[in-house]
């Protein structure tokens, strides 16, 4: 496979530096990270920003139905599929600088480098920043992905609400207003292919010593919402052997699935995250816990059947505690495989442009995963320090991420010629 890497020379490591500092300043925390939920005012903002510099440029920018962002640069045959690039724009609460960010970022750079050169690419390319893909505020995560790859109903994501009762339509609806743009109909386009540059989120890269992570694929991702119900009783006076104590549930459930899912390799990856209790009184036996259970595996069937253990182990534990449990999926996602020809085209770009490398599957969850199920896609990682994220200390080397921005763009232009 011979490789036209003219256009990473364009890659400005400075620039794409400079567009996440400014990006990075929307949403800013005290602790040097970001808070940029999904449409919120804050994310209208960053969006905002993209549309602005997209414009600059002569790009055309859209949005969908989900409130998908587009940024397009025509090809010399527009009629043709265009390939896709993108992350997510969305940050968790405490969340970090580069986390989706860079993807967008990353993407767009490569627009401008192309544009730099008056590098004409036969189809159309764009940047997509996908909504929503966090999951922190509303569920399910990758949202906009979903949509777009029709894997949930249109009607039952704008339905979602938050904490405070807020749909996904209504709060699309204020960012619409914030940042009016043309809009496009998700079935109005597909992709030809998608690449999605992201940090790795954990610590392989730098522990090896490589620049780049040629991404094979994703483990899979099981939600689920767990709700515990007791009966709310005076603190001072109801004897505990009568008490019906949703956190003591809680803590039994918790603990319960803690051993069930225990695994000494270290592979079953399990989380409660959130927790919400009511009435939330010191002095009130709480009568409601709500917690969020995120499992991961790279095995399917193992992912299937330790997933499928836990409705029981939390309705038999909950009933020692005199309460009940009710287990309701939020999502399942297999694990993913991303096609042969994306994959070797990413490899083949790392190896030519000299970047030392690993090839790996992904322990975070990606908009890729649900784009791999109507294109070929692949993805780039760049280290992190430390491997942390979803953490407000998350930090990457302008070097590393220009480095994956030059292994994207020698495979977009490859891509988008073919
Ligand atoms: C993405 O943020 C994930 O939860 O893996
Ligand atoms: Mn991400
Ligand atoms: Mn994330």
């Amino acid at each position: 496979m011979i490789l036209d890497i003219s256009p990473c020379a364009a890659v400005s490591e400075a620039r794409l530096q400079q567009r996440h500092d400014r990006l990075g300043a929307i949403g800013a925390t005290p602790r040097g990270g970001v808070n940029r939920l999904a449409l919120t005012a804050t994310d209208a903002t960053a969006q905002a920003m993209l549309v602005e510099w997209a414009i600059e440029r002569g790009f055309r920018c859209s949005r969908d139905e989900i409130g998908n962002l587009y940024i397009r640069r025509e090809g010399t045959d527009p009629g043709l599929d265009p390939v896709f690039m993108g992350s997510h724009l969305d940050t968790q609460p405490t969340g970090g600088r580069f986390d989706g960010a860079y993807g967008v970022l990353a993407g767009f750079e490569v627009l401008e480098a192309l544009a730099d050169l008056g590098r004409q690419t036969r189809r159309p390319v764009e940047v997509v920043a996908w909504t929503n893909e966090e999951g922190s505020r509303f569920q399910p995560g990758c949202m906009g992905s979903a949509a777009f790859t029709g894997v949930f109903p249109l009607d039952r994501l704008l339905a979602a609400k938050d904490h405070d009762g807020i749909t996904v339509r209504e709060a699309l609806a204020a960012v619409d207003r914030a940042t009016p743009l043309t809009s496009r109909p998700m079935a109005s386009v597909r992709p030809a292919a998608y690449l999605e540059a992201h940090i790795e989120q954990g610590p392989r890269l730098e522990s090896a010593g490589a620049t780049i992570g040629v991404v094979n694929g994703i483990q899979g991702i099981r939600r689920l919402a767990v709700r515990l119900l007791g009966v709310e009783a005076h603190a001072g006076t109801t004897p505990r052997a009568v008490r019906r104590d949703a956190v003591s549930a809680a803590v039994a459930v918790i603990g319960a699935l803690e051993a069930l899912l225990h695994d000494a390799e270290d592979v079953v990856r399990f989380t409660v995250g959130r927790m919400e209790v009511a009435p939330n009184s010191p002095n009130t036996v709480p009568s409601r816990v709500d917690f969020s259970i995120d499992l991961r595996h790279p095995d399917a069937g193992m992912l299937r059947t330790l997933g499928d253990r836990i409705e029981a182990v939390a309705c038999d534990t909950a009933r020692t505690r005199r309460c009940t449990a009710e287990v309701t999926q939020v999502s399942h996602v297999p694990p993913t495989v991303f096609d042969d020809s994306t994959v070797s085209l990413v490899r083949e770009a790392t190896r030519t442009l000299g970047y030392p490398c690993l090839e790996m599957p992904s322990g975070a969850g990606h908009d890729a995963m649900y784009l791999s199920r109507i294109c070929p896609t692949g993805m780039v990682f760049v280290p992190c320090l430390d491997g942390v994220s979803h953490n407000e200390a998350e930090s990457a080397t302008a070097a590393d991420l220009a480095a994956g921005t030059r292994v994207l763009a020698a495979a977009l232009v490859a891509l988008a010629d073919g």
